[in-house]
C-alpha cells in the first residue's frame, strides 16, 4: 500500500495511523479552512503567498493557530518526502467540541493536518460547463465548505466536463476548484476579485509574470455570455497551472487551443510556475 506522509497536530505519521474524532468541527459543520502548496523540483512555489492566504482565512473564522509551527510542519513534509513534484494539503480546524453545538466552544484547541502527495501538473485540455453559481457569500475565504462546487461538477461530469464556469446573476465568478481567463479582441480578462471568487495565487502568479511582459490583464465584471465570443479561454491552480478549455458544452462553442495569445500566456506562465 503506498503510504502517504502526514502530520496531525504537530505529530507526524502515516495517514492510515492517524485518527480524528467525529466530534471534530471539521466533521460536523465543515468549520475549517485549508491550503494546497505546489512544489516543483522539490521546491515549493508561492509559499510566503499560500501563508499570507492561510492566515487571511483562520482571522475570518477567528481561529487561532500558530504559523510559525505550520510553516516548519509544511517543510519537514516537504524535505521527508521522495516526490520531486506534487502538493501540500494542509488544513485548519476550529477543533473538537464535544457538544454539537452551531455556537463553538472557546476552550476548544485548534486542529491541523496535512499531507504530502505528488502531482504531475501535467496539461490537461479541459471540457468545461456553464453554471449558476449557488455557493455563499464568502468565497473569498479558503474554507473546506465546499458543497456547492461539489454539486456543481458532479453534475457537470454527467455530461463529461472536468470543470464548470459559475456565474451569479450574470456575471462570471470562477471555476469550481480554479479561476478563470480568456481572451476577447486580443486582451486577457479575468473577473476581479470580490467576496465571490476565491484569490488564487496561481491568478496572480500569471497576472504578474504578464504585467512584467508588458501585457495587461483587464480584471472586471463581465457576462457569462461574453464567453461566446471569446477566442480562447483557460483555467488556473496549483494543481492545474494552466488548463485549456477546449469546450464549453452547455453553449455549444469551441475554444482555439492553439490561439497565439493563449500560447504565449501559457509560456509566460510556465516558465515563472516551473523555473
Ligand atoms: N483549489 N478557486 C477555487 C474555488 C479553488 O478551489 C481554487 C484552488 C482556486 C485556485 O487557487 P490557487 O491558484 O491558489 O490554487 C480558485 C485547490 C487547488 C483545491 O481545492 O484543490
Amino acid at each position: 500500500m503506498h503510504q502517504i506522509k502526514a502530520v496531525f497536530n504537530g505529530n507526524f505519521d502515516y495517514i492510515e495511523n492517524i485518527k480524528v474524532s467525529p466530534f471534530s468541527r471539521a466533521y460536523t459543520f465543515s468549520d475549517s479552512v485549508y491550503e494546497v502548496i505546489p512544489f516543483y523540483n522539490k521546491k515549493s512555489i508561492s509559499f510566503e503567498s499560500h501563508i499570507e492566504r492561510l492566515q487571511k482565512s483562520v482571522d475570518a473564522l477567528s481561529i487561532k493557530v500558530d504559523l510559525n509551527k505550520v510553516t516548519d510542519e509544511i517543510n519537514q513534509l516537504l524535505s521527508s518526502s521522495a516526490f520531486d513534484n506534487g502538493y501540500i494539503y494542509y488544513q485548519v480546524t476550529r477543533g473538537q467540541d464535544m457538544v454539537r453545538s452551531h455556537i463553538y466552544s472557546d476552550k476548544i484547541n485548534t486542529e491541523t493536518f496535512g499531507y504530502i502527495t505528488s502531482c504531475s501538473f501535467e496539461t490537461k485540455k479541459l471540457n468545461v460547463m456553464i453554471c449558476d453559481d449557488i455557493r455563499w457569500g464568502r468565497c473569498n475565504i479558503k474554507s473546506t465548505s465546499l458543497l456547492a462546487n461539489v454539486l456543481n461538477m458532479n453534475n457537470a461530469k454527467l455530461h463529461n466536463c472536468d470543470e464548470i464556469i459559475m456565474h451569479k446573476d450574470g456575471i462570471l465568478t470562477e471555476a469550481g476548484a480554479s479561476n478563470l481567463f480568456f481572451i476577447k479582441n486580443e486582451t486577457v480578462c479575468t473577473p476581479s476579485l470580490s467576496n465571490n471568487i476565491l484569490p488564487g495565487i496561481t491568478r496572480s502568479i500569471l497576472i504578474n509574470a504578464l504585467s512584467n511582459k508588458g501585457i495587461k490583464v483587464l480584471e472586471g465584471d463581465f457576462n457569462y455570455l461574453e464567453l461566446k465570443t471569446a477566442s480562447s479561454a483557460w483555467l488556473t491552480s496549483s494543481t492545474k497551472g494552466i488548463a485549456p478549455i477546449e469546450n464549453i458544452v452547455n453553449f455549444d462553442h469551441s475554444l482555439s487551443i492553439d490561439d497565439p495569445c493563449y500560447i504565449s500566456c501559457k509560456e509566460i506562465f510556465d516558465s515563472k510556475f516551473f523555473g
